[in-house]
């Protein structure tokens, strides 16, 4: 995991209390907010343009993703459509996509494809070549992935696919929001841009919302733009409560990778589980790939099918937790659970489902900070009931 060292913040933080900031006056002589509005000179003049707090969140983000500059937007979602209409889709591109990436982010992206005629193709970003026959089918803007995939916890070679993506004239765009920037870096690896949903990880407390862009120039001014254009900015309370969260990142995701990791191996031994999906195990198909680029943490998210893999007994899992709280959301300090079949994946081909091994009896488990053995006494205490 990466080192404290690297967060970017300290007791010279530039965090303004966002009750005192105003969001509505401009600052400076007409002649200043003149240049701030040409972009000539740093300044504030609506909240929509940018505000101190958000700034602040940006430039602290834009560090820890190694970019040139990160823009902020009210949810990851948000962040996620004005990357695809302002930057990867624009003005025709053509885009091939990680085939299991969240399931609103395909969502988007087929929905963009029926009604814009948007050029998108699905691919299994952990086969090289069927990846690189998806680039050379057509000129290619944007190649796709989540550095770990959600709900599945496949894990994609940042590098590899970088390489091969620049071989052919596209840009690789990764979500990293499972790996947080604490396991990868994914623009150290090659990446030309990091995409966040603020909301799980970086802030970390289950109150506020939020989504990043970062990446070169180009990238962030058509961010900034689309912030504006099209109102999606974050506003400075909600960037306010996610810089609170970001001081204790690596606090919080070294413990949810240990206990994640300890959660696995017990689950995996467990006579009524069927199947575990954890980079940290050694039957993980990219096990090997996530030690060398996680540097020997494998997150916080722990995904398995119960042996009784049906609706019944996970409606039963379900109803008996006491510590795991049922969630739709990951990443906080409290564990947390979601069954995909009935939320994220409800809406998906249920042959689809089926071949990717989202099973009725199928489950994602959000490791928190609680004391690892009460998690795995409150699983263990469910699973009885399978
Ligand atoms: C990998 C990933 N990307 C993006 C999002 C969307 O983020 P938000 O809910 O903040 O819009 C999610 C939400 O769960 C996610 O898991």
């Amino acid at each position: 995991m990466r080192a404290a060292r690297s967060l970017p913040f300290g007791a010279g933080d530039p965090v303004v209390p966002p009750l005192v900031q105003s969001v509505a006056f401009a600052h400076g002589s007409a002649a200043e907010q003149d240049a701030i509005f040409a972009n000539e000179r740093p300044g504030y003049v609506y909240g929509r343009y940018g505000s101190p707090t958000t700034a602040a969140l940006e430039s602290a983000l834009a560090e820890l993703d190694a970019a040139d500059g990160a823009v902020c937007f009210a949810t990851g979602m948000a962040a996620i459509h004005a990357y695809f209409t302002g930057c990867a889709l624009a003005a025709g591109g053509r885009v091939v996509a990680q085939e299991d990436p969240y399931g609103a982010t395909r969502a988007l992206l087929e929905r963009l494809a029926r009604e814009q005629a948007a050029d998108v193709v699905f691919v299994d970003p952990t086969d090289a070549s069927a990846v690189a026959r998806a680039l050379e089918e057509r000129p290619t803007r944007v190649l796709y992935v989540e550095s770990i995939s959600n709900p599945l916890l496949r894990v994609t070679d940042v590098a590899a696919l970088a390489s091969l993506a620049h071989a052919r004239g596209a840009k690789l765009a990764v979500d990293a929001t499972f790996a947080s920037p604490m396991l990868t870096r994914p623009r150290e690896l090659g990446a030309d841009v990091v995409i966040h949903s603020l909301t799980k990880y970086v802030n970390g407390h289950g109150d506020a919302m939020g989504g990043s862009v970062a990446g070169a120039g180009d990238v962030v001014a058509e961010m900034r733009e689309r912030a504006i254009i099209d109102g999606g900015y974050l506003p400075p309370h909600e960037a306010w409560l996610i810089l609170r969260g970001l001081r204790t990142l690596e606090l919080r995701v070294r413990r949810q990778c240990e206990t994640a990791l300890a959660v696995a191996r017990h689950l995996a031994a467990h006579p009524k589980v069927g199947r575990v999906h954890y980079p940290g195990l050694p039957s993980h198909p990219q096990h090997e790939l996530a030690s060398r680029q996680f540097g020997g943490a494998y997150g916080g998210v722990v995904s398995f099918a119960l042996k009784s893999d049906t609706r019944e007994a996970a409606f039963r899992f379900l109803d008996a937790l006491e510590v795991v709280a049922s969630a739709t959301t990951l990443g906080d300090l409290y564990s947390e659970i979601l069954y995909p079949a009935m939320s994220s994946h409800r809406r998906m081909d249920l042959a689809e489902r089926a071949r990717l091994g989202i099973s009725d009896g199928f489950l994602r488990v959000s490791c928190g900070i609680e004391d690892p053995e009460d998690l795995v006494a409150d699983l263990d205490r469910a699973l009885e009931l399978t």
